[in-house]
Parts: C-alpha cells; structure tokens; sequence
C-alpha cells in the first residue's frame, strides 16, 4: 500500500479541469462568463480548429490589475467572492475562482490584461511553469490566449469530435450567451472568418429580434409572445413560442436564471405543464425564459460547471412559472385583453396591418396554406403580455370558474361589441371553412378544430366545477408500495380527494384505492395512482390524473363537435366565433394546429397585385 501524499498544484489542477474543462466550448463559456462578470459591452472569439489549436477571447471590460495577474491563473482565487455570507448572495456568473487554473493545467495559456488608462501586462503559464510578467501593450480589458487544449492530456484529447462538431458546440454555447446578453455585442470568428456578429441591442424589443431573428429563426419570431412576469418577488420575462410552432425536438428551450442558464427539471416540468394540453405528446415547446429572483433564493454552487441549481422555494417557482406560461398562452394575442379590466376588444384595439408589422409567408409543409399568400398572424411580438393580477398561482382556477358564464346567449353577446376580433361570418366553404369579415379583413376558420377546442375547454370546466365526479370500487384495489410512497399517499391524501380519488393508508407499505375519478373507472387506475405518487415525490405535484383526464375529454370534445360537410346557418357560425372569442386556446386545435388565419385586406391587395 502507498503511502499518502499531498497531490502537485498542476495534478490538482487537472483534476479539478476534469469537471469544467470538458471541451473547447467549456473553455469559451468559462472564458466568456469572465468577461461578463467584468462588465465588457464588446466580446471577440477567435477560434481556430474547433478551438483545439487555438481559442482566443477578448473583452473591454474592467481589466485586471498587474499584481493581480499570478493569481487569476492559481486555483481558489477569485475577485468575486470573500466570505461565506457572500456565497449565499452569488450575483456574478464565476465565484469558485478556478476557471483560469483549470484550463492552464491543460492547454498553454497566456493572460493579456490592461486597467483603464493604464499600460498592459502579459502572463504565460504553460502546465505549472509560471512565466513572468511582462509588459503588453493592449487596451483596456483582457484577452485569454488558449492554445493546444488537452496537449498534456491526451486521454481527454481522445474524446474530441471533429473540428465542425467542436466548433457547433462553441457557436451553440455563444448562442446560449447572447440571448442573455442583448447589450453586449458578440463577434465570433472560425479560422479567420466571421460567423455570427451581433451588436449590442438596446431594451427595444424590435433591436432585440433582430438578434432573435439570427439565432432562432424568423419562425420562432414571428410566432413568440413577449411575456414580462412579476410574482412573489420573482420576474418572468422572455419569449414563448405559439403551441402552432412546435418542434420535434427539444432543441429550443433556453432557460436563464439570473442569467445563468440552467437546465433545471422542476422548471421543465413547470413549463411542459402549461403548455401540455395545447401540444401533441411527442412535440416540444420553444421558449427563451428569463427568471429573475434574488440570489439568496437559489443556490448556484451546486456542480462546477454551474448548470444546474437548487432554489430554496421550488415549490412556489414551478406555480409561478407554470401559470404565467399556461395564462399567456391562453391570450395570445394582446396585453389588452388580459391588462384592461374591460372584457370587450375595442375596434382600435384590434391590430391593424400598420402595428403588426410582421407578414409571414408559410411554407408549403403547412396543410391547406397555400404557399404564396401572404398571411397575417396577429404578430404575437408586438404585443406583450403582461398579468394583471401579480398574485396569480390560483389564477387558473379562477378562469376556470369564468366558463360558468358560457351559457350566455351568444348572439347578444355579440350585439355588445362593435366589432369582435373573429368578425362576423359571410359563409362557409366546402363544408370546413368558416368565412368571416372583421375590422381588418377576412378571416378564415377551421370550423371542426374550432368548435372542437371550444367544446373540449368547457368541459374541463365543466369537469372542474363538479370537483372531479368519483365512481366507487365495488372492490377496493389494494396496492403495495415503498414506505416512502405510502407516507406521500398519506400527506396527500387531500390531494387525491380533489381528484376523485379517495385513498387510504392500510399499513405500512400498502394503501387501499377506494374510489376513482369516473372518466378513469375503466382505466389502468394502479399505474395511474402509481405515477401520480412518483410526481408527487418529485415534484411535490402530479397533473398525470389530470392530464389522463384532459385526453377523455379531448376525445369527448371531438366526437361532440360538428363534423365537416355539416351546413352551418349563419346564426351558428356566428355564435360559436363569440364563443372562440372567450375561449383560452381557441386559436389552436387541441392537437396545436391553427383554427384561425386572418387576412388583412392589404394582404388581399397583394395577391391581387392592387395598389392602393
Ligand atoms: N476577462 C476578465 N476580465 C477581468 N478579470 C478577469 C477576467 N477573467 C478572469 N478575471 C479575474 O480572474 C479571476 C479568476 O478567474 P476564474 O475564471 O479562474 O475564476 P472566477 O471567475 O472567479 O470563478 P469561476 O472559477 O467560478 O469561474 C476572476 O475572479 C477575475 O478577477
Ligand atoms: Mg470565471
């Protein structure tokens, strides 16, 4: 057996390099986040071979001072931290202060640095072999030089893709970080060519969509709400895609908390949560979220490459996360409808071809569109949608509770205001297309998919007022489960209640299911208990029963909709546009396809080439 012995600085070094420095993209994120904790406005990149022979950034931050240069290169030294109240109050993006060490274990680094109107220095450290420092001329700010990354560590190096597939992940990572950074410009150069140049945006949303528009897509653009969130002393800004633009993968959510970007599952689920009865199961929702909470309420210093976090009130950040996602996605179109108390659109309200700005041409993949004609969407990026009510974790429940009102006789609703957003129906085409005018145009409504969603949401209050109606086991399931699980059975036993259930601990490890909600009797009810217990361990919720629920009703909804080829009077197109007025979600299918496409009649004069 050997004896023990104290590790050397550069083995240590490269040990702890083995958590951070995983690849050259982790190289630039750490050197990136450097810059930005250095207040930098301007960030160039250079990278030279996927960043495995050369990765060079520069900033015009603060600098460092000269004496300081030795330490910015030594472990467990930072400018950023120094004591243990301030670890509880992180508000840089780098306080473990071993970055810099990390990487100069594993690659030859030289450090660049110069003060405000002052002269510059240089520092080289190559494994453990400090250099000197020496004079350098450079303006204010600092350059990192790292070259030959892993040339000391040739098992990492054997772990490196090819130069495109390094280089993808550091235009990814500098993605990630422009989003979070619209005031700071970016230029990012591959083997001496420029591939993405960003300029410093102001708080103006449309300097923002540009950057926007380069990173996500027109798409993503032209189908985002702005939202801007306050609540229990958090804010939730950013952009959420219309459910109409959903994507195969999970490949564009981007979550920042406090600016850090975090792959957090609580969040995730918070989000998947809200959006989950306007999307299919297997499409994914595009979001570039900002939540902003004071940093003693979330811990960072979870791993060393800071992408995850622990809040302390998870609870309270997965309601609020979730019902300001569900709320704006369920008025889309304005701040309008959801700011004001009044429940009419005024006609100057309704968004005219002028303010919306944005005309999107669709592509041929979208059924029934032709791929010609120019389609107004309400520009869901002109308006942003902003809650009232700041105090809205019950706020679902309450719009729950407005559909009693539903009952209403449309048509007299419809004498009430002057000129709905859905206008008034001419006809119906084909059997499937409802044809209506409104203030700006025509509108076009696909009339099955309409009354499908409008049906489909009244039921769910429908379901909701009556609490959840149970049906009784004539023999009761008795299910075994971990202690663990039965104690969350018992904890939640209200819980169950509300949905329909009535459980009860019979032992240690095992509980009786008595009673089931009544759409469920003839479902798969232990695995449904079971993965309702799951949830609730994890995330101290479940919407499983609740989302099994949701499916029946989407089933019921469909088959209790008008079918197409079924002639409509014109009374009846009518009511059910006021009925899709009042309805969240009425302009997608349940299934996250469009019902409603509108049609300005300058859109109208294009195709027909008629100037006006
Ligand atoms: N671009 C820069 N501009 C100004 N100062 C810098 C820059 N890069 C590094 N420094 C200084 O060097 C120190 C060490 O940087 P390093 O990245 O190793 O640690 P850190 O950022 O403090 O913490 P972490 O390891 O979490 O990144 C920083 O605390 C900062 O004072
Ligand atoms: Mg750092």
């Amino acid at each position: 057996m050997n004896r023990i012995q104290k590790l050397t600085p550069l083995l240590a070094n490269q040990i702890a390099a083995g958590e951070v420095v995983e690849r050259p993209a982790s190289v630039v994120k750490e050197l990136i986040e450097n810059c930005i904790d250095a207040g930098a406005t301007q960030i160039e990149i250079d990278i030279e071979s996927g960043g495995m022979r050369l990765i060079r950034v520069r900033d015009n931050g603060a600098g460092i001072h000269q004496d300081d240069l030795p330490l910015a290169l030594s472990r467990h030294a930072t400018s950023k931290i120094n004591d243990t109240a301030q670890l509880a109050q992180i508000n840089t993006l780098g306080f473990r202060g071993e970055a810099l060490a990390s990487i100069a274990s594993v690659s030859r680094l030289t450090l660049t640095s110069a003060l405000s109107r002052q002269p510059g220095w240089q520092i080289s450290l190559h494994g453990d072999n400090a250099a000197d420092v020496t004079p350098a001329p450079h303006p204010q700010g600092t350059t990192v030089d790292v070259r030959d990354l892993f040339f000391n560590t040739p098992a990492r190096r054997k772990f490196l893709r090819s130069e495109k597939t390094e280089f993808d992940h550091i235009d990814e990572l500098v993605k990630r970080i422009a989003l979070a950074n619209f005031s700071v410009g970016f230029v990012l150069r591959h083997n001496q060519k420029v591939v993405r140049q960003f300029y410093p945006a102001t708080k103006q949303q449309d300097s923002r969509q540009e950057r926007l528009r380069e990173l996500c897509g027109s798409g993503f653009v032209e189908n985002a709400i702005h939202i801007e969130a306050d609540g229990a002393g958090m804010h939730l800004s950013g952009w959420l895609a219309l459910p109409t633009f959903s994507r195969s993968q999970a490949d564009l959510q981007y979550f920042y908390v406090n600016g850090r970007m975090v792959r957090d599952k609580l969040v995730m689920h918070a989000i998947k949560q809200a959006y989950h009865d306007v999307l299919y199961r297997d499409r994914y929702p595009a979001y570039i979220l900002f939540l902003e909470i004071a940093p003693n309420m979330v811990d960072v210093n979870v791993h060393p490459t800071k992408h995850e976090v622990r809040f302390r009130e998870g609870r309270v950040i997965h309601d609020f996360v979730s019902v300001t996602v569900h709320d704006a996605l369920a008025h889309p179109h304005a701040e309008e409808e959801t700011c004001h108390s009044s429940q009419h659109v005024e006609p100057k309200n309704i968004p005219t071809p002028e303010d919306t700005g944005e005309v999107t041409t669709w592509s041929n993949s979208r059924e029934n569109v032709p791929s010609a004609l120019p389609i107004k969407t309400v520009a869901p990026m002109q308006h942003t949608y902003r809650p009232q009510n700041h105090n809205h974790v019950h706020k679902v429940q309450e719009q729950l509770a407005l559909y009693k009102n539903l009952s209403e006789d449309p048509v007299k609703v419809a004498a009430d205001i002057e000129s709905p957003p859905l206008g008034f129906a001419i006809g119906q085409l084909q059997g499937i297309y409802i044809l209506a005018e409104n203030a700006s145009g025509l509108v076009m409504i696909d009339m099955h998919a309409a009354h499908e969603r409008v049906m489909y949401e009244k039921m769910k209050a429908a379901f909701a007022e009556r609490s959840m109606a149970t049906q009784s086991m004539l023999v009761p399931h008795t299910l075994s489960l971990s202690e663990r699980e039965a104690d969350c059975v018992e904890q939640y036993e209200e819980f169950f209640t509300q949905l329909g259930f009535q459980v009860e601990r019979l032992g240690k490890d095992t509980i009786a299911v008595r009673a089931v909600p009544q759409l469920l009797a003839d479902g798969p009810v232990d695995a449904l208990v079971r993965d309702v217990i799951t949830d609730l361990l994890n995330h101290g919720d479940s919407t499983r029963a609740q989302e099994e629920i949701n499916r029946l009703l989407g089933t019921l909804a469909c088959h209790g909709s008008v079918r197409a080829n079924r002639r409509m009077t014109i009374p009846e197109m009518n009511a059910l546009l006021r009925q899709m007025e009042k309805t969240d979600h009425s302009g997608q299918c349940n299934h996250g396809r469009p019902t409603t496409r509108a049609f300005s009649l300058d859109d109208l004069d294009k195709l027909f080439l008629r100037g006006r």
